[in-house]
């Protein structure tokens, strides 16, 4: 036994040695990624119990051949880091509907009905995680840094705790969030997030070259960035590998030190989320619904909120919708939370790009002049306070500004994606547009938000089809503007708390 211990350690020396030299002497052979050509082999040793980053936002820019190779090896007990969780029957979605994974860290359940189905049933263990702290848990993990403060949950179930991660059968809460440390600095309120890393990442590159560095396509490149860097092994699967020099050092966006493993998938399916196109000149437009009516006077007043050369981010639905009213003499930079500024109009049919998509997972375009980026770096810009107006929905609105728009205990809970980082951002204009009030006449503007918060004294303005009103912090709703016709007694008679009203516009 002894011998045989002795001889695999001189070769094991040997070996190594060997290997030195291999990597002083040869100009051309030494990488330190491995190359697969198939990508079971590429993650045959993940074992089961394995905390996994996958990169993507949807399904733009994942890993669908490592996904894929996941379901074969059979693996079970994962937890999974990734913004979302893929579609019902793509993506990551395959290995829920397996039941492979135990735990999923992301921001945003909503578009996968079994995922949610799964985490509301209590089948699923699921740490709802805002999406620019999710961004930054993971960037801290690849560079060394143990924990983080941020305004980001501040005032929110993240802050206090006892968020659901898992719900027992009869839907009460097995396991739940752990609270907090808060610190203040500058007079400002901010929580500790600690920085999250991997046994293996899975992240999905557009093409790396024999050296093994690795560059991104358009919003691809998302949570993939970050994640390559926070992972024990990192597994990468490209389009294509190409010779050194075939892209620019200066071009690179991970260079090879992060990149453990590279395989080129055999193909790839790109599917689209949703698939948006601009309408044609021709189109009629569909007879409108009075619902339709509500909606374009608030879209229509949003847009007013637009200021030449402002950066702003837009929410899914009426936000968004706001920028097809844009003043024409005005610039308006608009950025995606997936990793662009400059975004476009949808696409003509031709031009649609899997790789190109918004924070709604609509097909877009980009304007001259425009940036891709990683999500830790969008929601650096976000958080940093360099974007000056975002617009949002809201299920609920306190006085003083308090905002709810991302869970209904027990019966809804899509995620709060980006909303609780865009909210959180001082210096930053959050505007909220919404109907007045919920269906049934039930009020959405209040003393105090009844549903779960997505952040504390952070609206700056509401707009509903009926009233503009502006929110001060601490002393509440002043009522700005009223839509033609109303008078101030009409708001005060449907909406759910006491507000000023502005002398300046209604002065008598
Ligand atoms: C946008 O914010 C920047 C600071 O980040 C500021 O310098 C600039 O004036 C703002 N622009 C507008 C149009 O509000």
């Amino acid at each position: 036994m002894g011998m045989v211990k002795f001889i695999m350690r001189f070769m094991h020396l040997l070996f190594c040695f060997l290997q030195t030299c291999g990597c002083y002497f040869s100009t051309s052979s030494h990488r330190s990624s491995q190359f697969f050509s198939d990508p079971i082999e590429a993650v045959r040793d993940i074992p089961s119990g394995a905390t996994i980053l996958v990169g993507g936002f949807g399904l733009c820019g994942i890993p669908e051949n490592l996904i894929n190779s996941l379901l074969k090896t059979g693996v079970t007990g994962l937890t999974a880091v990734s913004n979302n969780a893929g579609v019902d029957n793509f993506g990551l979605g395959l290995l829920l509907k397996t039941k492979q994974i135990k735990r999923m860290i992301s921001s945003y359940v909503g578009e996968n009905a079994e995922f949610e189905r799964q985490y509301l049933t209590g089948e699923l263990e699921v740490e709802l995680t805002p999406q620019g702290t999710l961004a930054e848990r993971i960037r801290a993990g690849g560079a060394g840094v143990p924990a983080f403060f941020t305004a980001t949950g501040y005032g929110t179930l993240i802050e206090e705790g006892g968020s659901p991660i898992k719900y027992n059968k009869d839907g009460s809460i097995a396991i739940a969030s752990e609270k907090r440390e808060v610190r203040e600095f500058n007079g400002r309120h901010y929580i500790m997030e600690k920085a999250i890393t991997g046994d293996f990442a899975l992240v999905k590159a557009w093409k790396a070259d024999k050296a093994g560095n690795i560059i991104f396509r358009k919003t691809a490149r998302n949570f993939n960035q970050p994640m390559c860097k926070a992972a024990k092994t990192t597994i990468v699967e490209v389009e294509e590998v190409v010779d050194v020099g075939t892209f620019a050092e200066e071009d690179i966006h991970i260079p090879s030190i992060y990149v453990n493993r590279v395989v080129q998938g055999a193909s790839y399916e790109k599917r689209i989320e949703k698939r948006t196109v601009k309408k044609s000149q021709d189109e009629k437009p569909k007879p409108k619904k009075d619902s339709d009516i509500v909606r374009e006077r608030i879209i229509r007043r949003a847009a007013l909120e637009f200021e030449d050369g402002m950066y702003a981010n837009l929410g899914i639905g009426i936000p968004m919708l706001a920028s097809n009213f844009i003043k024409p003499d005005i610039t308006l930079h608009l950025q995606s939370e997936n990793g662009i500024l400059g975004l476009g109009p949808y696409p003509t049919e031709d031009a649609v790009d899997a790789d190109l998509i918004n924070a709604g997972k609509e097909t877009v375009t980009v304007l001259p002049g425009a940036a891709y980026f990683s999500s830790d770096e969008s929601f650096a810009m976000i958080r940093g306070g360099h974007i000056n107006l975002t617009m949002l929905g809201a299920m609920q609105v306190s006085k003083h500004g308090d905002l709810a728009n991302w869970m209904i205990p027990g019966k809804m809970v899509k995620g709060m994606g980006g909303a609780m980082d865009l909210v959180a951002s001082a210096g930053t204009k959050v505007v909220v547009t919404m109907e007045h009030s919920a269906k049934g006449g039930k009020h959405k503007i209040l003393d105090k938000c009844i549903l779960p918060l997505t952040g504390k004294q952070c609206v700056d303005r509401i707009i509903t089809e009926k009233a503009v009103f502006d929110v001060d912090k601490t002393k509440g709703l002043t009522l700005i503007e009223v839509w033609e016709g109303l008078t101030p007694e009409d708001i005060k008679a449907c909406t759910g708390t006491d507000f000023e009203v502005s002398n300046k516009q209604f002065g008598h």
